[in-house]
């Protein structure tokens, strides 16, 4: 039985997930759908979302999505996060600031850093646990989702008798098939010392590194999340890297890469998710279709832990 299973998962997921936290904001919602059903007819079955993404809108347009295709998706949703509060000068920076933002990366990376673009945490209380999963299951339009996840938690929190309670009883309910943290590697590790009712585990591709064979060893279900980083992340500095150093890049060119050093970095940034993770799930913003095209190739090639070396050298 594999940790999906074990996770009382019905179908198998596919090994990337769409990550659709711009769903509703950067992405506008017709360009958004199109996108989704551009990548579930790939093969992406898991999608990822959350009541915070989209500036609170994504998870009414995944909703509108998953009409007609709910028995062969995967949805997970979470608590803990609000979206963005945008008033008045906010909100209008937002506003003018969107289309622009979709454009230019440079803009891009300036208007996240904007606090009208930031999520933000909420107090975790059993009550809040137990109503946040209702309304995202209204706005989803669907019964049940797969997996219920504690987003970004504290990890005390993670522990608590009363949020695992909570938890157990959404569950329990029929409201979600399996629950999880999605977080930082201390949130997952304090999923881990608690046990039940934690089946699955999310976390960023830099934390499944250090602590892969922790949370590997488990046999829960693992998620890896920000492979290539938004504004300024990891693609930014591998790409930076390379454009400095030609040989770095000639090397990978040499191991099966791209010649464009650019997309080199994202290929090879991929493969390390993959690798660090190859019987779970990684997530991908997949909403421009080179992209989606690029990370589809990739994942259905297996190239393995030599990946992992290979981005060593082209760091060091
Ligand atoms: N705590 C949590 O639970 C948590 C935290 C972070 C993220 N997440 C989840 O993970 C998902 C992915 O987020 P992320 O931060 O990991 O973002 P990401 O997938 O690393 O994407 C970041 C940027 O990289 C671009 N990109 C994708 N494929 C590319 C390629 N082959 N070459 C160049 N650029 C490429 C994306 O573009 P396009 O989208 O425009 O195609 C996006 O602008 C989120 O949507 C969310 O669902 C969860």
């Amino acid at each position: 039985m594999n940790a999906a299973e074990r996770a009382g998962l019905p179908i198998a997921p596919s090994r990337l997930g769409f990550g659709c936290a711009s769903l509703g904001s950067r992405v506008a919602a017709a360009d958004g759908l199109n996108a989704l059903a551009a990548a579930f007819d790939a093969g992406v079955n898991w999608f990822d979302v959350a009541p915070a993404y989209g500036a609170g809108e994504a998870e009414t347009l995944l909703g509108r999505f998953l009409r007609g295709r709910r028995d062969r998706a995967f949805v997970v949703t979470k608590v803990g996060m609000a979206p963005p509060r945008r008033l008045g000068a906010l909100r209008l920076a937002y506003a003018l600031g969107r289309p622009l933002a979709a454009r230019a990366t440079a803009v891009r990376s300036g208007f996240r850093s904007l606090a009208a673009t930031r999520n933000r945490p909420l107090p975790l209380t059993a009550e809040f646990v137990e109503r946040s999963i209702g309304e995202s299951l209204k706005r989803l339009a669907i019964d049940c989702v797969d997996v219920y996840a504690l987003h970004d938690p504290d990890p005390a929190d993670v522990g608590r008798d009363d949020v695992r309670a909570a938890l157990a009883r959404a569950l329990k309910r029929g409201q979600a098939r399996a629950v999880a943290v999605a977080g930082r590697f201390d949130a997952c590790r304090a999923a881990l010392a608690a046990g039940e009712p934690y089946s699955a585990l999310q976390t960023s591709v830099a934390d499944l590194d250090y602590g892969g064979a922790e949370l590997a060893g488990a046999g829960l279900l693992l998620v890896s999340h920000s492979v290539f980083g938004v504004g300024g992340g990891a693609l930014a500095q591998l790409r930076a890297k390379l454009a400095a150093a030609p040989n770095r890049h000639r090397r990978l060119v040499a191991a099966g890469y791209d010649a464009d050093s650019r997309r080199a970095a994202a290929e090879l940034l991929l493969d390390c998710a993959l690798a660090s993770n190859p019987d779970g799930v990684v997530l991908a913003s997949m909403f421009r279709s080179e992209h989606r095209a690029a990370d589809l190739a990739r994942a259905r090639r297996r190239v393995g832990p030599v990946a992992l070396g290979l981005l060593d050298e082209a760091l060091a």
